[in-house]
C-alpha cells in the first residue's frame, strides 16, 4: 500500500483577516482537506464554558486537539483557526499568519455585525500582531510566514504562492 505524504498547513490571524475564504480555495486547488476549528468545536459542543467579555465560548481545547490528532497525524489537512498554541507544534509543517489593514478589518469586522468592544478589541489584536506573536512562539520561526490579505489581488497571490509550496512539499517528500 502507498501512503502519500501531504503536508498539513495552518491558516492563523486575527477574526476577518480572510482564513476561510482563502482556506477553502486552498482545499479546492490543492486536494487538501480543509478544517475550520470553530465550526468543529461547534458541531461537537468542544466547549468549557462562555466568555461573557467576548461574546464567545470557550474552547475545550484539550478536546479539542484529541478530536482532530488521528487526522493531522495522517497529514494534507488545512487548519483554519484565530489562535494557534493551543496545538502541537508537531502538526504543522507551515504557518501562515494572515494579515489585514485596520481600517479594512474595520469594516469587514462591522459588516460581520461585530460592534462595541468586541470589534474595538478584534482590530487592536490586529495592530498588536498578537496572533503573529503567538504563532512565533510557538512555532519554530522558519516555519512562520505573514501574508498581506487586503485585496483580491492578494488572496490569488497567496493561494498561488501556497500552492507551489504544497506541490515542492509532496515532490520532496515523496
Ligand atoms: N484578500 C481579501 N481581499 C478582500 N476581501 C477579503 C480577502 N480575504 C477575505 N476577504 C473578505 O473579508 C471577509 C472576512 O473573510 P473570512 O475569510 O471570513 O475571514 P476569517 O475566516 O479570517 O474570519 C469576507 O467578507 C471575505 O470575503
Ligand atoms: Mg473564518
Amino acid at each position: 500500500m502507498t501512503m502519500v505524504k501531504r503536508p498539513n498547513i495552518l491558516l492563523t490571524g486575527t477574526p476577518g483577516v480572510g482564513k476561510t475564504t482563502l482556506g477553502k480555495e486552498l482545499a479546492e486547488r490543492t486536494g487538501l482537506t480543509y478544517v475550520n476549528v470553530g465550526d468543529l468545536s461547534q458541531e461537537g459542543q468542544l466547549y468549557d464554558g462562555y466568555d461573557e467579555e467576548y461574546e464567545c465560548p470557550i474552547l475545550d481545547e484539550d478536546r479539542v486537539v484529541d478530536e482532530l490528532e488521528d487526522k493531522m497525524e495522517e497529514g494534507g489537512v488545512i487548519v483554519d483557526y484565530h489562535g494557534c498554541d493551543l496545538f502541537p507544534q508537531r502538526w504543522f509543517n507551515i504557518v501562515f499568519v494572515l494579515r489585514t489593514d485596520n481600517t479594512q478589518l474595520y469594516t469587514r469586522l462591522e459588516s460581520r455585525g461585530y460592534t462595541g468592544k468586541k470589534l474595538q478589541d478584534n482590530v487592536q489584536c490586529e495592530i498588536f500582531q498578537t496572533i503573529y506573536e503567538e504563532a512565533m512562539e510557538a512555532y519554530s520561526e522558519e516555519i512562520v510566514h505573514q501574508l498581506l490579505s487586503n485585496t483580491p489581488e492578494d488572496l490569488e497571490h497567496n493561494l498561488a504562492q501556497i500552492v507551489q509550496w504544497t506541490q515542492q512539499w509532496m515532490k520532496d517528500h515523496n
